[in-house]
């Protein structure tokens, strides 16, 4: 296992540049599930869960090459079986239900069980399907799913769950006749699926507000397509530069999907100018203050940034509260950070930090991915050596980070433990 052993205290400077999106290339790649002709798409981040997507979606029928931030997909015979051994490495494999009974009548699909972020059930996935004709039963911890024809539907989402909105405006594609899709999710994730879609030929409007139209068709077409900017590795470079005093300017940065997050890093002191290269941040004049935070589906400040920015609330004057409204169980962090000197107080779905004038290098166990991210930030502003380990998490969501990472100044490697 490999473990990142990083020396703080080195303000970080120059150039980063922002690979594509994860949390948008896994859906789009799930969505070929739709297509009957092949499909290219570039911008495609270099990560592990997108290797593990690609895995399963050979096995469902969509054999694909995967070189130099480029897949190029050719669908074949489909087959409905998403086996336990790939699901359970990642809970996105989910998206396959979708198009798998738009285009099959069929899927069957290993249930995502429990991760480090909480249960993260997929009720609202199966309900929606289950309005649009579809059948579902578990048997063997697998999600079997049957149906004739799905059919448009008037689907009302309890929560605007963003997975939940992409497997079912991927379904209602190729469903007979209209549906409309309410309290759907907005986050540009949801809208780069829905512009993949529309380039495939799918009739869909409203992506981005909370109603959305599809107008079912008979098929969908390839095209290329190339995949957004990472919102998230963004915000975690920011906060890099935030957290070491340093000066970064983000190439192919997504700002306007960044309003939130830029809005409250400003209130902790910080700076952001748009320049011909890029995204410039840093901060105002030294020093950062504390702020509130609360997690709220899109435009509103993303829980895949919470841990991140913590770490900076971390080393700023004054307190924060920050608390978790969307994922349960997504403070993993705070143990970690409380190793390396941080105060952190939890209550509930509440922390409250208080600013400490130093973080202290430690060995620290990553638990999932943004919680990697935090401590990678801490190890950076840290004094001393801090060593992250099982950053097997990091791989699934950040490409290539300690070589983005030590580009910019930063004293870290990669070791084999
Ligand atoms: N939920 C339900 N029932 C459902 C679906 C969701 O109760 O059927 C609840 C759960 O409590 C869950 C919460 O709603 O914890 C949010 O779930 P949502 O469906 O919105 O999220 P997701 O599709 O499972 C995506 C991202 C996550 C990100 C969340 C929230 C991908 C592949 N994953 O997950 O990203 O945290 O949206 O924005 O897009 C990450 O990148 O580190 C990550 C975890």
């Amino acid at each position: 296992m490999d473990k990142l052993v990083i020396e703080g205290g080195v303000p970080l400077t120059g150039q980063v540049t922002i690979s594509g999106s994860k949390n948008a290339a896994l859906p789009i790649l799930f969505a070929s599930i739709l297509l009957s002709e092949p499909t290219t798409f570039t911008n495609v981040p270099m990560l592990r869960d997108i290797h593990t997507t690609l895995k399963l979606l050979s096995i469902l029928g969509c054999p694909a090459d995967f070189d130099n931030n480029v897949v190029s997909m050719t669908p074949c015979t489909l087959s409905p079986e998403a086996p336990y051994e790939l699901v359970k490495t990642m809970r996105a494999s989910v998206l396959c239900l979708g198009p798998l009974l738009a285009r099959l009548g069929e899927a069957r699909v290993a249930m995502p069980g429990g991760c480090a972020i909480g249960a993260r059930p997929v009720n609202l996935h199966l309900s929606g399907l289950e309005k649009m004709g579809a059948r579902f039963e578990l048997e063997e911890g697998y999600i079997i799913g049957r149906c004739r024809k799905l059919k448009g539907a008037h689907i009302i989402f309890d929560f605007p769950t963003v997975g939940g909105t992409e497997n079912l405006l991927m379904a209602a594609c190729l469903a007979e006749g209209d549906s409309i899709l309410e309290n759907a999710a907005k986050e540009p994730e949801v809208v780069d699926l829905a512009n993949f879609l529309i380039h495939c030929g799918a009739k869909i409007s409203g992506h981005g507000a909370s109603i959305v139209h599809v107008s079912g068709v008979s098929s969908l077409g390839g095209c290329s397509y190339p995949i957004m900017p990472d919102r998230i590795e963004a915000g975690t470079f920011i906060v890099a530069a935030g957290i070491t005093d340093g000066e970064l300017v983000l190439q192919n940065c997504p700002s306007e999907e960044l309003d939130a997050l830029l809005v409250k890093l400003s209130a902790m002191g910080m700076h952001f100018e748009n320049t011909k290269e890029g995204l410039l941040a840093r901060r105002r004049n030294g020093s950062l203050r504390g702020a509130d935070v609360r997690t709220q589906p899109y435009p509103g400040f993303p829980t895949d940034m919470q841990a991140q920015v913590m770490a900076l609330m971390c080393l700023a004057e004054g307190s924060s509260v920050v608390e978790e409204s969307i994922v349960e169980n997504r403070f993993m962090h705070v143990q970690e950070l409380a190793r390396m000197g941080a105060d952190i107080r939890l209550s509930g779905h509440s922390a409250i930090v208080r600013g400490v004038g130093q973080l202290i290098g430690a060995p620290v166990m990553a638990s999932d991915l943004r919680a990697s991210a935090s401590l990678v930030l801490a190890g950076l502003a840290a004094k001393g050596t801090t060593q992250v380990q099982r950053i097997y998490h990091l791989d699934r969501g950040y490409e290539r980070i300690e070589t983005k990472l030590a580009a910019v100044g930063a004293r870290i490697r990669r070791k084999k433990e």
